[in-house]
């Protein structure tokens, strides 16, 4: 079992709690080392801001994004209109802070779609910067996919269309404009998509209101509460927000809730852990239902990884609160966001059942790449990132992939200190193993993001048999991607 590596005083508590509770086995990859490069470590400033020290904790409640509503549905395709604009939103108490935004909330709305309806965004980018909207872990045509140089200049209007031809998934839709991504998704654009179907309604996991995105990120703040981006900085976004708001409280009935967790970070690894160590049930991933539920004291998520987890608020009496902290990473804060729990209004019949899909069979791969990611790491001014060596090139196409081919890809971080992870547009793939050995149940479904520690290897494992076209493939520590950590495929 990967071994936790914890520096501080309040963490090693949690985790002698683990150890005193025999649940050691924590999720994906070893959580050791320093997760800043000295790139990153070079660019911070002296000291941190000092907004993040004046915001109490769990003083805020934790807004639930709001449902976006279609503005017209016909037999079989819902249509959405979205405008990107920058709005004021308070995320300090009492201060404004200027974001970007998806339809003017911060994070942006989240739209439920459903597999086998269409879904049809008109976007209208009243910003004034080109952006690109991309839906993170959907099978869609290229045209629609948020290709970098396919940019919505200021002012242009778009239309996406989503044609949802896969299973339940946790989506998320978000900036990928040429080289600004990390940027434009750091101020807010971020909004997740939710992809259901009738095999998982049927299932009687926790739903309605019982049924909650956690969209976790960080940020820096100055002085006046503005968002400070400084690329790679992987130390002074110190301010924790859950669905935008910092450090928040979020009221719960004594029963069971499903929280779809979205590590929407560029460069944090969060690992949420009760503070009492008690143990909840991990029941997805990136591409939608585990097999079975799998019960664990902590997910590990880097940067784009989700996870749905059920926590079962019964077994705390009225009355009491539990944090949700953060195990993962050195220097870290180590709390999220704080559970209060009141009196259950009515019997919970919501269930979890010990078995939640079934994944097609892995077919025999006919094609085995390998791929090697890396960054300056010798803290010279301005470090890039590379995919086999080479920084993103949009002229350049780096793999050429025969269309219903099933590939093996090796996929191991080159670097001696800087984390990465690896994401692939179009499809959903399984990891077959990491560093020589199987995954552990967290990583067992379909994924879209794997995380890579300094010096780790994974075998990934897809095919690819639904669209042909130019797709990218990268690093999804955003700010990463956008120094170059990012290659493109064609299917053909
Ligand atoms: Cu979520 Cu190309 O990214
Ligand atoms: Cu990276």
């Amino acid at each position: 079992m990967p071994d936790i590596q914890l520096t501080k005083g309040d963490i090693v508590l949690s985790r002698r709690n683990l150890l005193t509770t025999g649940a050691a086995a924590v999720g994906a990859g070893a959580l050791t080392g320093t997760f800043t490069s000295p790139a990153a470590e070079a660019a911070a400033k002296p000291t941190p801001s000092t907004a993040a020290g004046s915001i109490p904790k769990f003083a805020v409640a934790m807004p639930v994004p709001e449902v976006l509503r279609p503005v017209r549905r016909s037999w079989n395709t819902d249509y959405y209109r979205m405008t990107m604009r920058t709005v004021s939103t308070e995320i300090v108490p009492g201060h404004q802070t200027e974001v970007l935004t998806y339809d003017g909330s911060f994070p942006g709305p989240t739209i439920m779609a459903e597999s086998g309806r269409r879904v049809v965004v008109e976007q209208t980018n009243a910003l004034d910067t080109p952006v690109s909207v991309h839906l993170h872990g959907a099978s869609v045509p290229t045209s629609s996919d948020g290709y970098p140089m396919n940019v919505i200049e200021p002012g242009g209007t778009r239309t996406y269309t989503y044609p949802n031809v896969q299973p339940n998934a946790n989506l998320w839709m978000h900036d990928h404009a040429h080289m600004e991504e990390a940027e434009h998704v750091y101020r807010g654009m971020s909004s997740m998509v939710v992809l259901s179907d009738a095999a998982e309604r049927k299932l009687g996991l926790p739903s309605g209101e019982y049924d909650v995105p956690l969209v976790i990120r960080d940020v820096d703040l100055d002085d006046n509460a503005g968002i400070v981006f400084t690329m790679d900085d992987s130390v002074n976004r110190t301010t924790i927000l859950v669905n935008g708001k910092p450090w928040p409280y979020f009221t719960v009935e004594a029963r069971k809730y499903r929280f779809r967790v979205l590590n929407s970070t560029n460069l944090r690894w969060l690992a949420p852990f009760l503070a009492d160590a008690s143990s909840y049930t991990m029941v997805g991933s990136d591409g939608g239902l585990l097999e079975a539920p799998y019960s664990t004291p902590a997910v590990v998520l880097s940067p784009g990884e989700r996870a749905d987890i059920v926590i079962d608020f019964s077994t705390y009496a009225p009355g009491t609160s539990v944090v949700l902290q953060n195990l993962a990473g050195t220097g870290d804060p180590a709390e999220i966001m704080r559970f209060d729990v009141v009196a259950a209004k009515a019997e919970d019949h919501s269930r979890v059942p010990a078995a939640l899909r079934t994944l097609p069979a892995l077919p025999t791969p006919t094609v085995q790449r390998s791929v090697v990611l890396t960054m300056d790491e010798d803290g010279r001014p301005n470090p890039m990132g590379y995919i086999n060596g080479k920084t993103f090139d949009m002229n350049r196409i780096d793999t050429t992939v025969r269309f219903g081919d099933t590939e093996v890809w090796t996929v191991s971080n080159g670097n001696v200190t800087t984390p990465h992870n690896f994401h692939m547009h179009l499809v959903q793939y399984r990891v077959l193993e990491r560093n020589g050995k199987p995954v552990d149940p967290s990583e067992a479904g379909l994924k879209d993001v794997v995380a890579l520690l300094p010096g780790e290897e994974v075998k990934i494992q897809m095919t690819f048999d639904s669209y042909r076209g130019l797709y990218l493939y990268h690093c999804h520590l955003m700010d990463h991607s956008a120094m170059g950590m990012m290659a493109q495929m064609e299917i053909v």
